[in-house]
């Protein structure tokens, strides 16, 4: 669409809304795929909502990865966001620890003055050792406070990105390939039409328990506007932060 390369960001973000059907949409300049700095932009545009929609004394869940990392990166101390809880919304996923939503957490609460918790999850759980794990009370209790979170902040990737980065076993990824996968998002695996392909095992939020919360998705970078595109045919966000790149490829799609 050529008259998406006229417009302003704010009129690309009104306009994605529309498209995607999410009530919501921040862009931030530039592509996040060529260019650090604009993580960082979209860190900081996503630190605004999280400010704007915190009150007092609110749990808050936080996903993982890079720009995620970006966000808690851009956290400031805060009066109301002081009063707050930080949780990882899930276990592991396989991610290296600085990108896990354990350290995320840890680290938005370091920075804005609230408390955190941490949920020890191995990455790789037999189906067994799920079941016995989800009944440890040190376990329950902590799930009971992320299932209490009025707000969750996550995450976009591209499926097959994200399945080699976690050291997915290859069987894994040819089954992404069959089954078309093209999303991931709190470690479950899209197709295009926003279909659950495949859950990674991990305790936490699932994603039937979003409900009544306040869901903020933060994900840039051209090469990720299938998946963005995906997940919000699964489920359209309160709020979208993404960015320029993005947001005119995923115009395009009809
Ligand atoms: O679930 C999505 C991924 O955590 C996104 O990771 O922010 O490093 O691209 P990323």
């Amino acid at each position: 669409e050529v008259v998406s390369e006229l417009l302003g960001l704010s009129q690309l973000g009104d306009r994605l809304s529309a498209h995607l059907g999410v009530a919501n949409v921040i862009v931030v300049a530039g592509n996040s795929d060529e260019e650090e700095w604009v993580k960082q932009e979209l860190g900081r545009a996503c630190m605004k909502e999280i400010q704007a929609i915190a009150t007092a004394n609110d749990v808050l869940a936080v996903m993982g990865g890079t720009t995620l990392a970006a966000v808690a990166n851009m956290a400031e101390r805060n009066e109301t966001l002081a009063s707050t809880i930080f949780v990882p919304a899930r276990g592991g996923l396989g991610e290296k620890v600085e990108i896990q939503a354990n350290t995320i957490s840890a680290e938005f609460a370091r920075r804005t003055g609230a408390a955190y918790r941490l949920l020890h999850v191995p990455d790789q759980l037999s189906e067994d050792a799920y079941h016995s794990l989800v009944l440890e009370p040190t376990v329950k209790d902590i799930l009971e406070v992320i299932k209490s979170s009025a707000v969750v902040i996550h995450g976009i990737g591209d499926a097959q990105r994200m399945a080699t980065r976690r050291h997915s076993k290859d069987l894994f990824i040819e089954t992404l390939e069959r089954e078309e996968a093209v999303a991931e998002a709190f470690g479950y695996y899209f197709d295009a039409a926003g279909k659950i392909i495949y859950k990674q095992r991990t305790i936490g939020l699932q994603l039937n328990e979003l409900e009544g919360k306040y869901v903020i998705s933060v994900a840039g970078g051209k090469s990720k506007a299938n998946a963005i595109h995906a997940f919000m045919k699964h489920r359209p966000s309160d709020v979208l932060v993404t960015d320029e790149a993005a947001a005119r490829e995923l115009l395009q799609h009809k």
